[in-house]
Order: structure tokens, then C-alpha cells, then sequence
């Protein structure tokens, strides 16, 4: 994921040329700066939890935190793109991944039953949101209670990676949002090059 691609914008703020998107959520590459098994770790997840992963785009995380909650277990890939969801389906099909439901959802709605979710996992995915905190607010009466919401996003500089500046979403500034929509920083992990890794609860 070098950019969001110059040029021309399709819909939700994704890139026009969504084949060129998803190959490069996908690249091998990005592990190197994504780190995604430590990322998992992290997470904590028990088998048998409910894992919500929110913007999946074509299922970089979902699909690891299927094998995290195990076939007990239950992941929700929430996009607002069909063809992104076209390729998680995908994937699903040829992992034998049975424990993930793709969602279409709305811009502004995950469209997730209420008290659904051990863990809501966003990343890089916050600055498409068109109203932040309500999307929070929204999300947070998703989880169930002692579940947790994790966003890791880009920090709001130069980068090799990531959408350009002008589109990114300090931590502060994405902070300040979760406390408008009612959450609290609980933990923050600082393994990652290029993002910050925020954990919190309501
Ligand atoms: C930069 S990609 C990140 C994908 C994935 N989280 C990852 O780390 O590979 C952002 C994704 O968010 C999706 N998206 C955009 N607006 C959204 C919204 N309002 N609700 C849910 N997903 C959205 C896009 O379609 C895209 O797949």
C-alpha cells in the first residue's frame, strides 16, 4: 500500500483503479512495515471471540483474525465496497475461511447487531468515515462489554506508505474524537513504524 494511488477518486474516498488498491493491501511488502502476526498478537484474541474488522478492504486482517478466534470463533469483514467485498469473498472461498461474514454495509453504519463484538478492529481506514465520532458512538454500542476497539492508523507525516498527508488523521485529532463518542484510551502499543495502535474502551 505505497498510496492511495494519484489521479482520479472513485466512491467512500477509495482510488478509482480499485484493482491496483486491493493488489496493494495485499502485497507481500506491506508485512514488513505492517507487521500483522504481531499486530494479531496484540489483539489478544481468544478462541471462540467475535472479531469485527471494520473497512476490511479485500481481508488482510480478517482473514488472520479468523484463524485467531478458530472455527468457534467468528469474524465480521465490514466494507462499503461491493468489488472490495467481490475479492474478500474470494479469498474466503479459497482459504476455506468459514468463519467470516461479509458485510455491505453504509458509510455511516456497520450495519453490526448491538452487543456482537469482542474486539472492533479499524485500520487505516478512520479518515474514511464521514462523521468520525458518530461512526464511534455508532460502533461502540456494538461491543459487547469488556470488548475493546483498536484503531491503527497512519501518524499525520511525511511517509512512504499510507494516503497522502492531507488525508490523514492525527492521533490526537482521532483521540479527541473517540472521547466525543464516549470512549477512553486504555492502551497504546508502539511497535509500528509508520502507525499509532490505540486500544479503548467506553
Ligand atoms: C485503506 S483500506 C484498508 C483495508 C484494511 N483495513 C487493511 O488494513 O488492509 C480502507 C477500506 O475502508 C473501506 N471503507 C471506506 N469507507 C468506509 C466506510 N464508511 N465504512 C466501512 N468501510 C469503508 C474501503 O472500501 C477500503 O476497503
Amino acid at each position: 500500500m505505497a498510496a492511495h494511488g494519484a489521479g482520479a477518486h472513485g466512491q467512500h474516498g477509495n482510488p478509482a483503479d480499485l484493482d491496483a488498491y486491493i493488489a496493494r493491501m495485499e502485497e507481500p511488502e506491506r508485512a514488513r512495515w505492517q507487521k500483522p502476526d504481531e499486530v494479531v498478537a496484540a489483539l489478544q484474541l481468544k478462541p471462540g471471540q467475535v472479531a469485527c474488522d471494520i473497512g476490511s478492504g479485500p481481508g488482510y486482517f480478517s482473514l488472520r483474525l479468523a484463524r485467531a478466534v478458530g472455527e468457534s470463533g467468528h469474524v465480521f469483514a465490514v466494507d462499503v465496497e461491493p468489488r472490495i467485498l467481490k475479492a474478500l469473498r474470494k479469498r474466503i472461498e479459497s482459504s476455506q475461511a468459514k468463519n467470516i461474514s461479509p458485510v455491505l454495509a453504509l458509510a455511516d453504519d456497520p450495519l453490526l447487531p448491538q452487543n456482537a463484538c469482542d474486539l472492533i478492529l479499524i485500520v487505516d481506514t478512520y479518515h474514511h468515515f464521514p462523521d468520525g465520532a458518530a461512526y464511534l458512538h455508532r460502533l461502540s454500542r456494538s461491543l459487547r462489554p469488556g470488548g475493546k476497539m483498536v484503531n491503527i492508523d497512519f501518524h499525520k507525516r511525511e511517509l512512504p506508505v499510507g494516503p497522502p498527508l492531507e488525508h490523514k488523521v492525527s492521533r490526537e485529532a482521532f483521540l479527541k474524537d473517540a472521547r466525543a463518542a464516549g470512549l477512553k484510551p486504555v492502551g497504546e502499543h508502539e511497535f509500528l513504524p509508520y502507525q499509532y495502535f490505540l486500544v479503548l474502551q467506553p
